[in-house]
């Protein structure tokens, strides 16, 4: 059986429905779910997935939650940092405990970078948690979500400036639901031939380039201006983001403007068996004018 947690969230019910697309036999009791609310998961539950309560931050309730299990899905939560690494920490304790045989861990694209980002740092934990556990696992290094272009550039937008503490650094990106069909992939594959994958697009392109794809596409005018991290960070706070997230966020663009969300890889591929859509591709998808029906 295999178990995917989080399977409320964006990416956790994207890799229920890719794995039910790839596998419906999984229907007949071979599929389940670990979520902190059980009643949002009723559409799920409907369809034969097995949902289980299961909290991160409660580790009593995860001996159930998990009970059966051979493959689990990990998806990584959010929060503080402290927060995060304590529950990563649980959810792989309970897993051993619970006698499962393989985690497939969805971390980010620069966690074993020599400086993480805020953000990097809880991924580096949870691998390094991993790999004390004595779980046999593997781990998918998820690149940014090409969807949170549209948070920072809404698609019926008035903003006509870009504003990002990026320099000219590149990005990778790959949509949410495409990352969760290959982890979805990944957990189906009979043999994995890598413990870390690293998940990004077909080719990266700086802010300033991807600000002239968007005005392209959109027909409306759109430019990227560099900003100091430290102003980027008030600016978020003062639009009422927590700390902590306005903190990591300020520190990944750092991170961008450094190169180090430049690369790419083929790993998409090999365990898709095609890559994923083109930047251009997902720009369209995000920003075209639509005809009204
Ligand atoms: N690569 C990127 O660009 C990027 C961007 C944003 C986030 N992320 C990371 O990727 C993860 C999944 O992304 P998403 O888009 O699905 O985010 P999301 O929709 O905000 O989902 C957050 C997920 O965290 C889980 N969670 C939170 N607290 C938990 C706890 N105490 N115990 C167990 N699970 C808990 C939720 O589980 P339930 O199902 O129980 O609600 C949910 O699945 C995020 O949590 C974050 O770590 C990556």
């Amino acid at each position: 059986m295999i178990l995917v947690t989080g399977a409320n969230g964006q990416l956790g019910r994207r890799i229920v429905q890719h794995l039910i697309a790839r596998d419906p036999a999984l229907l007949g009791g071979q599929l389940a779910v670990s979520v902190r609310d059980p009643a949002r998961a009723g559409d799920l539950a409907n369809r034969g997935v097995r949902v289980r309560q299961g909290d991160f931050g409660q580790p009593e309730s995860l001996a159930a939650a998990f009970a059966g299990a051979e493959r689990l899905v990990l998806v990584s939560t959010d929060g503080p940092r402290e927060v995060r690494i304590a529950q990563h920490r649980n959810a792989i304790r309970a897993a051993r405990e619970a006698g499962i045989r393989h985690i497939l861990y969805t971390s980010f694209m620069d966690a074993d970078a020599a400086a993480p980002t805020e953000l990097a740092i809880v991924h580096q934990d949870t691998e390094a948690a991993l790999a004390d556990s004595g779980v046999d696992h593997t781990i998918l290094r998820n690149t940014i979500y090409a969807d949170d272009l549209c948070l920072l550039v809404a698609p019926d937008r008035q903003q006509d400036v870009l504003r990002l503490p990026a320099g000219d650094g590149a990005v990778s990106l790959v949509s949410r639901n495409e990352l969760a069909q290959a982890i979805a992939a990944a957990a189906l594959a009979p043999r994995l031939d890598k413990r870390v994958y690293t998940l990004t697009g077909q080719s990266s392109a700086n802010y300033a380039d991807i600000a002239g794809r968007i005005a392209r596409v959109s027909g409306k005018p759109l430019a990227y201006q560099n900003v100091a991290p430290e102003d980027y960070v008030g600016s978020l706070v003062a639009a009422g983001m927590p700390a902590w997230f306005a903190a990591a966020l300020g520190d990944m663009f750092r991170c961008v403007a450094d190169g180090r969300f430049a690369a790419t890889t083929c790993d998409f591929a090999a365990l898709v068996g095609h890559p994923p859509k083109s930047l251009d591709c997902l720009i369209h998808e995000f920003y075209a004018p639509r005809n009204p029906s």
